[in-house]
């Protein structure tokens, strides 16, 4: 009976009492970032998206084996890396193709829209 119970417990539920700090600032970052990504057009970032997937994958993740995964990526570090590609301050040749013809606004949209596709982690056994 007990045993049921616990179960039932979630796991966010059962962190120990002064270990609050951290899930909290996560949850307002979380806040943050939604908040921001709400201000992008979602449905304009997944049509320019369609130009990235030959690498990073029609759902965000890597189809090559030099490209990163974007999917879950926070909104404000894809979009920063955009940026750096578009001004030259981080250097990859085809990055840096990709990124010039871009605007502020198709970068955050293809920020929130790479952020708004929910990726699930799972630790190997
Ligand atoms: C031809 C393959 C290719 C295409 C197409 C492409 N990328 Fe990339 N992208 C890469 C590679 C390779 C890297 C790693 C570059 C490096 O080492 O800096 C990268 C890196 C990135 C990063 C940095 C990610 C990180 O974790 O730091 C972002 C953001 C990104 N790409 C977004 C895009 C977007 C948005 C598009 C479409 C508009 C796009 N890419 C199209 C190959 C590609």
């Amino acid at each position: 009976m007990i045993a049921a119970r616990q179960r039932a417990v979630p796991a966010a539920a059962a962190v120990p009492a002064g270990r609050w700090r951290r899930p909290l600032a996560i949850a307002l970052l979380a806040a943050l970032a939604t908040g921001l990504a709400a201000a992008a057009d979602l449905q304009a970032g997944r049509q320019k998206a369609q130009a990235c997937a030959v690498c990073h994958g029609p759902q965000g993740l890597s189809v090559t084996p030099d490209a990163p995964n974007l999917a879950g990526q926070p909104a404000i570090y894809l979009s920063a890396q955009l940026k750096a590609y578009r001004s030259g301050a981080r250097k990859h040749e085809v990055m840096a193709v990709m990124a010039k013809p871009l605007s502020d606004a198709d970068i955050d949209n293809l920020a929130a829209w790479f952020n708004a596709i929910r990726v699930e982690a799972r630790l190997p056994d």
